[in-house]
């Protein structure tokens, strides 16, 4: 029996995905009787969750009337492993998630969070765009800012404003990836700007953001349609996902990159991106690489490697499925797999993360939301969690690469 589920697994039989978390619609813990907006449930798609411990936050970004909290968590039970519409939690908690009932720029509050991280030193990690998209209208409440918590103590550690100078306003920061150099303050992050097609460089240790731009960071124009669910549309999203490799034998690690609407995927060392005047300086010779073409109808969300293989997982909203490429290998079509496709349960995977030897993956089911209706009886959200071993990339794997100890 067990071999039957790997082997569907290997041929993309939905079988191996594991519902991990599954909503009709979101419904939040402890709401005030009257906060400052209406709650209109409809409007809560969440977009984006981190794994720590026994918590999983969840990001519902603010891109609609109606929504109570941008930042939440569900809370695990030891031993339970699927999760039927569970409440969210709002964190830190409900006061730093609420609107101002004028729209004015606090510093206090988080206006709309899409994907937050947890990093190796049990911090989170998320921007807070400052935006609010209602139906298209934006509304512009805040400067961009990065957050960081640490989850021993829920303590706010450090909140920047990321200046006019590095990106006029947050619309285009979806994600951030973490590079950790050590947990005493040597960190950075990596924000892609999918609006703008650049890349935002933090140095937490300097307390300071600059920018990258280069053309790979755009979208390919002969690579932006769509076809998912019956609904056709033409989205023009840059750089929309960065993941890291190990440490390389210099010391540095690659980033992996890609724009949205692209099948191509990129790669930068991290030793030009921890360096200012190599990041931001205007002619970048062959600091960016072209990886390789992942082949037809293969726009990725987000992307995640896992270290112990050297595998990286991609959320493929093209194809409602999760595909991977051996990083040790050369990436090409024929070695891009697909891991499982489900034309129901993953319609838009809005975010994927490997988190230690466990692959989670979310689908909100989006493309219905802005072109089309949910039903709201239907099951609309969910969380995957598949492990690592079930998920295998190819069964003849070749590790190559020295993994730092
Ligand atoms: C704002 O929302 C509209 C409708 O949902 C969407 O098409 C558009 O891409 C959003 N804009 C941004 C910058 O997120
Ligand atoms: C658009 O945003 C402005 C500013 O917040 C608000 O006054 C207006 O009612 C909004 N319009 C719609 C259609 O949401
Ligand atoms: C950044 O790169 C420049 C150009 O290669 C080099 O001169 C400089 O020393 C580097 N800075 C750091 C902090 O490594």
């Amino acid at each position: 029996m067990k071999l039957l589920i790997l082997l569907s697994c290997f041929f993309g039989i939905s079988s191996c995905l594991e519902e991990f978390i599954k909503w009709n619609q979101i419904e939040y813990e402890n709401l005030p009787e009257t906060g400052n907006f209406p709650f209109i449930q409809y409007n809560n798609v969440p977009q984006g969750f981190a794994p720590y411990k026994d918590k999983i936050f969840i990001a519902v970004p603010r891109r609609n009337h109606g929504i109570p909290s941008t930042l939440n968590y569900v809370k695990l039970e030891h031993g339970k492993d699927v999760y039927t519409n569970p409440k969210l939690q709002s964190y830190p908690n409900y006061e730093t998630n609420e609107l101002d009932p004028s729209n004015q720029a606090n510093p206090n509050r988080i206006i709309s969070v899409y994907r937050p991280r947890v990093d190796e030193c049990d911090r989170l990690w998320f921007v807070d765009s400052g935006v609010i998209n209602t139906s298209g209208n934006l509304s512009i409440i805040q400067r961009p800012s990065i957050w960081v918590f640490d989850l021993k103590t829920d303590q706010l550690v450090k909140r920047f404003e990321i200046p006019e100078n590095v990106v006029r306003d947050g619309l285009g920061l979806a994600s951030i990836t973490v590079d950790v150099i050590d947990c005493n303050g040597n960190s950075f992050a990596y924000i892609p700007d999918l609006l703008n097609s650049q890349m935002i460089i933090y140095n937490l240790q300097d307390d300071k953001a600059y920018r990258m731009q280069h053309n790979y960071f755009r979208m390919n124009p002969f690579e932006g349609d769509f076809d998912v669910d019956g609904l056709q549309f033409s989205w023009d999203d840059g750089i929309f996902s960065i993941t890291l490799s190990n440490i390389d034998n210099d010391g540095y690690r690659t980033a992996y990159f890609h724009p949205m609407s692209s099948f191509s995927e990129f790669a930068v060392s991290t030793s030009v991106l921890r360096n200012e005047t190599l990041a931001s300086r205007g002619y970048h010779g062959n600091d960016v690489k072209l990886v390789g073409n992942r082949g037809k109808n293969t726009q990725s969300t987000m992307h995640s490697f896992h270290a112990a293989t050297g595998v990286v997982y991609y959320a493929q909203i093209n194809k409602n499925a999760v595909s991977c490429w051996n990083s040790n290998r050369e990436l090409k079509s024929t070695n891009f797999k697909e891991v499982v496709r489900d034309d129901v349960k993953l319609i838009y995977p809005s975010d994927l993360k490997v988190s230690g030897d466990d692959l989670y993956v979310m689908s909100n089911r989006m493309i219905r939301h802005i072109y089309s209706k949910l039903d709201t009886n239907d099951f609309n959200f969910r969380i995957f969690k598949i492990s690592i071993k079930d998920a295998r990339c190819s069964a003849t794997q070749t590790r190559r690469r020295k993994f730092r100890n």
